[in-house]
């Protein structure tokens, strides 16, 4: 059994994680860091005594993203650095549909979520049986799953794609018409760029992304000199149109890295204009700010939890595990980003 760790902010303990800080400062108040701290230091001395592997999404808070991850990414990212990391415990730090996506890669190994309840209204908007009353409807036309989706969604399915590589995985089936679930959203604005014929799934949105209006946007380059505007592909259609760029957040991190514009908005989850922000105090960040509640029930306390007792494990019916393996795994072997 792991010590239980002192979590008081001592003067020593301020001058050992003040190089964290200094990641951080530009997005947390010196004010807040003494309750971070002690955590940050726990957290990082017990992942390393237990040979764990803290994988950490893009939409994760600035003391999780900069001072205790081991990855950080977009979904696809996150699943290939489950898929090679040989840690014998994964903590997934983002919602529960990744933490499964890493225990359908790493079945053998211990996959911790520091909260199961962390879901996703995309991931709830289909079941198994809606899957198999599609491929019933539409007999021997491929299922193409995003993601965002239970083990047993993805167990139904052909193979899985992320938003950074939807386009290319439908364009890699050689056929003319498929079947995508369950981001509508995502479906069209794919729609837009391919001729291949694409069946939506019509009850399928992000709960996020689909409070962005092309308004929003209008409206923000109308008060603003100079905007660069980049959206998430789960944005609608008539939002992704006014904007200068759409990709997965990491597409959007490395267009803002690569561009670096003088002022951007991105209009996605707004913890990941904070981490961004914190490395690039040359742009400036004109922040819409939608939360997704789910990504924000992550935190310290949580994730120290996880490590320190292997609560939260994530379990998924070996059948059921086995088959979405497939369908993820064929996506990963494609080796596009
Ligand atoms: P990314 O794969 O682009 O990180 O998107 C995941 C997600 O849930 C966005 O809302
Ligand atoms: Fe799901 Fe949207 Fe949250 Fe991403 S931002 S996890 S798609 S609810």
């Amino acid at each position: 059994m792991t010590n239980l760790p002192n979590l008081e902010f001592t003067a020593e303990l301020a001058i050992e994680m003040q190089p964290y800080y200094e990641k951080v400062r530009r997005v947390i108040p010196e004010i807040e860091w003494p309750m971070h701290a002690p955590y940050i230091k726990a957290i990082n001395d017990i992942k390393k005594e237990k040979n764990a592997v803290l994988l950490v999404h893009n939409y994760q808070t600035p003391e999780i993203y900069h001072c205790v991850a081991d990855f950080v990414g977009d979904s696809l990212a996150l699943s290939k650095e489950a898929a090679r990391t040989d840690a014998d415990i994964i903590v997934q730090c983002g919602v529960h549909f990744m933490a499964e996506t890493s225990k359908i890669l790493n079945p053998d190994k211990i996959v911790l979520s520091p909260d199961l309840n962390a879901g996703c209204s995309l991931a709830e908007s289909i079941t198994a049986d809606d899957v198999r009353s599609l491929k019933t409807k539409y007999p021997g036309i491929p299922v193409v799953t995003y993601v965002n989706t239970s083990a047993e969604v993805k167990a139904e399915s052909d193979i899985c794609c992320t938003s950074g590589n939807a386009r290319r995985v439908i364009e890699s089936l050689g056929v003319n018409k498929v079947i995508f679930i369950p981001d509508k959203y995502l479906a069209q604005n794919i729609a837009n760029e391919t001729d291949i014929e694409i069946i939506t799934w019509d009850t399928g949105s992000c709960e996020v992304h689909e409070l962005f209006t092309p308004n929003d946007l209008i409206e923000a380059r109308e008060n603003e000199d100079d905007l660069k505007i980049i959206a998430h592909p789960e944005c609608p259609p008539d939002v992704i149109k006014e904007a200068d760029f759409s990709g997965s957040t990491a597409n959007m991190i490395s267009w803002v890295t690569n561009n670096k514009p003088k002022k951007v908005m991105m209009v996605t989850e707004c913890s990941m204009s904070d981490n961004i922000a914190a490395e690039n105090p040359e742009v400036e960040f004109v922040r819409p700010c939608n939360l997704c509640p789910h990504m924000k029930k992550i935190t310290l306390p949580k994730i120290l939890d996880n490590l320190i007792y292997l609560n939260n494990e994530v379990k998924i019916d070996p059948i059921i595990a086995k088959k979405a393996f497939n369908a993820v795994d064929r996506m990963i072997k494609l080796d596009i980003s």
